[in-house]
């Protein structure tokens, strides 16, 4: 592994033995010479707001002994009209070893490899409606702490699927981990029109029947070119999930976000906040795989 850019460069093999250095991270992380970073500096370039990924890269980066720098976007020189391969090969120039991205713009890291040394990692945080990696290694990750084989599982997708990088680097690593039986619902306008690697469901009922993985969504109302007419009234009346459209799926199923979750919109409080969800269990091990990254792509740079 080089970078982290796209889910698809990964193997299967790449995969778990990400999940490996994850397992051994958990394992050490009481001793006190776990430093394994020391000497190595992390940029964190955000051109997007964060709060959970942001801060999961800062910790996962800082554990291990790491320098870590958060480069404000708002006052740095890019506001002053700087562009974006003069700021980063700057920070190169600086000494970076791995540039952590969030980007509205779609496939920014390879724009990014290109201007840099290829002994530089990046590591994608988010690009624009594309890709977003690391949430889906790392909810695959929860997944398998509560599930044995990804292979016979029933994953459903709801929300807005249309606009979520998160749905997308998901649906690309189940499918990697021969996962075929992953259901997408949500509003007709938020939905793709067609899947290779999902089956795309007419109503909720059928997406959530015996699911054993069901996967909420926020409506992002900041990526919305269109004006969806969407009402958020009836939002949750017809693609929530409380305990009335969970009563679907199989009984053992666990329910994930990756948030921000918006409250009684696409989840009840009631459901968010209890068994079967495992929505901070995703953010306790968004930490762990984050630093399997860092020490795969830099431990032996
Ligand atoms: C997601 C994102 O930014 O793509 N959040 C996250 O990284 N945990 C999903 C979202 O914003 O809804």
């Amino acid at each position: 592994m080089n970078s982290l850019i796209d889910i698809k460069h990964l193997s299967k093999k790449d995969i778990k033995l990400l999940f490996l250095q994850a397992d051994k991270l958990k394992e050490n992380s009481k001793k006190k010479n776990n430093k394994i970073l020391r000497g190595k500096t992390i940029a964190n370039l955000f051109f997007e707001n964060s709060t959970r990924t942001l801060v999961s890269f800062e910790l996962a980066a800082k554990r291990l002994g790491a320098h870590v720098v958060n480069v404000n976007l708002t006052k740095s020189s890019t506001a002053k009209g700087e562009t974006l391969k003069d700021t980063i090969q700057t920070l190169q120039a600086m000494g970076v070893d791995a540039f952590v991205v969030r980007h509205s713009q779609n496939h920014i890291g390879k724009e990014i490899q290109q201007w840099l040394n290829p002994n530089i990692k990046i590591i994608n945080a988010g690009d624009g409606n594309n890709q977003h990696p690391t949430q889906a290694l790392l909810d695959t990750y929860t997944i398998l702490q509560h599930k044995k084989n990804i292979k016979d599982l029933k994953i459903a997708i709801i929300g807005d699927i249309k606009h979520s990088r998160v749905a997308n680097s998901l649906i690309d690593i189940l499918h990697i981990l021969g996962n075929q039986n992953i259901n997408l619902y949500g509003p007709e306008k938020l939905l793709p029109e067609s899947s290779q690697k999902a089956i795309i469901s007419t109503n909720m009922n059928q997406a959530l029947n015996n699911a054993d993985i069901i996967v909420m969504l926020r409506i992002q109302k900041e990526r919305m070119i269109e004006n969806t007419l969407l009402n958020l009234n009836d939002y949750h009346q017809n693609f929530g999930l409380n305990r009335k459209t969970l009563a679907h799926a199989n009984h053992a199923c666990i329910v994930m976000h990756p948030g921000p979750i918006n409250r009684n919109i696409e989840i009840s409080s009631e459901i968010a906040d209890n068994a079967p969800s495992v929505i901070l269990e995703q953010v306790t091990n968004g930490v762990l795989i984050r630093q399997a990254i860092l020490v795969t792509l830099l431990q032996k740079t």
